[in-house]
């Protein structure tokens, strides 16, 4: 077992080998200066703040059923936010992100990708590292200093894992493994509203704008390595794998971007909502034309690069990508 597993590529290679580009400019000339595990202290959580998590980002605390409580049971649904946020990070990192950055870094993508961007997935693995335990450690500092239970719900994974999987069944065998790719990619290179919104929002807590920051700040590289990637995947696809892989894009960006729905309604349930309320809250706060407004948005970058990497060219790409709202229509 171990044998295969330390040889075997994220994406199957190929025999007669795939198409390389040999040009890469380093991005992480400056990483000892720079990166944040380097630079930063582990934030530790604490007040003041009149606000744990903007409502705007999760609009359920806003709806009508949750507003019509108590204050405190609004403040402890946008910690529990807070909180889901702190484990999706630490749970993206160790499972989405690292084991592609490792594979990248031990010459195992699959890919022949230059040697500088080997060396620089070795840091992405560390950065990485470094945000899902600082992750961990706040979100266990939130927990101890809110006296709350904020455990997840049946102890599962958070959604997107099931959605990857999801992916991953649709795709044709010879070609399983480079959802991990994509989603990697797609989740490093768009702007989450949270990286972009929560580090100037002088309602939360200093700390918590802090630990943002200092995540958002290493992202910024990151985001411009996996837009190489992005190149390297796909000059390397044959034209056949680009038109059975490009469809399944935007399922990758939804699987980051859309809320986590079961967590929602345990938490709505939590405070004393009924199923069908808690079923209509989610229903209202999300409708569907303002979700994918927000997804669209947030994915402009990465409908931008998919574009340039000529994904686009594809018509059944092109296809998805407009039904599911990603080009401004949909
Ligand atoms: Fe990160
Ligand atoms: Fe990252």
């Amino acid at each position: 077992m171990y044998g295969r597993r330390a040889t075997e590529p994220l994406v199957p290679e190929r025999a007669e080998g795939r198409a390389r580009i040999d040009a890469y400019a380093a991005r992480f000339g400056r990483w000892e200066e720079l990166a944040g595990v380097r630079t930063r202290p582990q934030r530790s959580f604490g007040g003041p703040g009149s606000l744990y998590f903007p409502p705007e980002l999760y609009p359920v605390a806003t709806h009508p059923l949750v507003t019509g409580l108590d204050g405190e049971r609004v403040e402890w649904l946008l910690l529990r936010r807070l909180h889901a946020y702190l484990d999706f990070t630490s749970e993206l990192e160790s499972l989405a992100v690292m084991p592609v950055a490792t594979a990248i870094s031990r010459g195992r993508s699959g890919l022949l990708l230059p040697e500088g961007m080997r060396a620089d997935a070795f840091k992405i693995v560390t950065d990485e590292a470094w945000h899902a335990q600082t992750s961990y450690d706040f979100a266990h500092q939130l927990q101890s200093a809110s006296g709350l239970p904020l455990g997840r719900p049946a102890d599962g994974p958070p959604a997107f894992v099931e959605r990857l999987d999801a992916i991953r069944d649709e795709l044709p065998p010879e070609i399983r493994g480079v959802e991990a790719l994509l989603f990697a990619i797609v989740s490093e290179t768009l702007i989450s509203g949270i990286l972009a919104e929560i580090p100037r929002d002088e309602r939360l807590p200093r700390s918590v704008r802090e630990h943002v920051r200092d995540h958002a700040e290493d992202e910024g590289r990151h985001h411009v390595y996996f837009r190489d990637v992005l190149q390297h995947l796909w000059a390397a696809l044959t034209p056949k794998e680009r038109a059975a892989v490009g469809p399944h894009v935007p399922a990758a960006v939804y699987a980051f971007l859309e809320p986590d729905y079961a967590r929602t309604v345990q938490d709505l349930r939590m405070l004393g909502l009924s199923d069908e309320e808690a079923a209509q809250v989610v229903e209202e706060s999300w409708p569907r034309e303002r979700l994918v407004r927000d997804v669209a948005e947030a994915a402009r970058p990465v409908v931008r690069y998919f574009g340039e990497a000529g994904a686009l060219d594809d018509a059944r790409t092109r296809a998805v990508f407009e039904d599911t709202g990603l080009l401004g229509r949909g």
